[in-house]
C-alpha cells in the first residue's frame, strides 16, 4: 500500500399531417420541390431538438468532468492529486481481492473502474510528469517508470481475457496490485519527492496546473 495516493420533442409536424392532410397535388408539389438531401416538413424543430440534447448532454459531461476533476485538485500539489489517485486505485483492488468466483458482474464492474482509473492516472504522468523528468535529466526513472505502465496495461488485457470466473483470477488480481503498490512507492517516496525538490514554485504550480488539466479531459 502506498504511503498516501435529455427532450422530449412533440412532433407537431407528424401529427398535424395526420389530423389535416394536404391535397395531394400540394403534396407531391412538395416533395417535387425537394431536393435528395432535404430534412422535410418539420425537420427543423426535430434538428434543434437534438442539436439542444447535444448540448445538454455536454454541458452535463462538462460539469461532471469539473465535478470529478474539482474535488481532486482539492487536494494539493501534482505529487499529492497523483498520490491520492494511488490509493483510490488500490482501493479498487482491495475490493476485486474480496470477490468471490459467483460475484462475475462485480468483478466486471471493479475492472472496469479499475480500467478508468488507472488510465486517467497513467495519462497524466505520461503526457506531464515523466515527460517533465526527462527536461530534468530524470530519464531513466521516466522510462522505467513509463515502462511499468505498458505492464499495467498488459495486467489489464490478461483479466479481460481470462474473465472473471477464471480460477487463477484472483491470483492475477493479487501479482497486478504488488506490481501498481510497487510503483506507487517508487513514485512517492523516490522519484516525486527529489523532482519535486529541484522544483520552483513557479515550476510546480506549472505541472499541478497540467496535471489537473489533463486529468479534467481524461475525467
Ligand atoms: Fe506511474
Ligand atoms: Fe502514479
Amino acid at each position: 500500500m502506498a504511503t498516501r495516493t435529455q427532450s422530449r420533442q412533440s412532433n407537431r409536424a407528424t401529427s398535424n399531417r395526420s389530423s389535416s392532410p394536404r391535397p395531394a397535388s400540394s403534396q407531391s408539389r412538395s416533395r417535387d420541390s425537394r431536393s435528395a438531401f432535404s430534412w422535410g416538413d418539420g425537420a427543423g424543430p426535430v434538428i434543434a431538438a437534438a442539436l439542444g440534447g447535444v448540448a445538454i448532454g455536454l454541458a452535463a459531461n462538462y460539469g461532471r468532468k469539473a465535478l470529478m476533476q474539482g474535488m481532486e485538485a482539492a487536494v494539493g500539489d501534482w505529487d499529492e492529486i497523483l498520490s491520492a489517485e494511488h490509493d483510490v486505485g488500490l482501493a479498487v483492488f482491495d475490493k476485486m481481492l474480496a470477490t468471490d468466483e459467483s460475484q462475475t458482474f462485480k468483478r466486471k464492474m471493479l475492472l472496469m473502474k479499475l480500467t478508468h482509473a488507472l488510465d486517467k492516472h497513467a495519462h497524466q504522468e505520461e503526457m506531464v510528469v515523466y515527460p517533465a523528468l526527462r527536461e530534468a535529466n530524470e530519464a531513466v526513472d521516466a522510462d522505467h517508470l513509463e515502462g511499468e505502465h505498458g505492464y499495467i496495461k498488459t495486467f489489464i488485457y490478461d483479466l479481460n481475457e481470462m474473465g472473471p470466473d477464471a480460477s487463477n483470477w484472483l491470483e492475477k488480481v493479487r501479482e497486478f496490485r504488488a506490481l501498481v503498490s510497487k510503483h506507487a512507492h517508487m513514485e512517492e517516496e523516490q522519484v516525486f519527492p527529489r523532482f519535486k525538490q529541484a522544483l520552483s514554485e513557479e515550476q510546480n504550480a506549472r505541472i499541478t496546473s497540467l496535471v489537473n488539466r489533463d486529468g479534467f479531459w481524461m475525467a
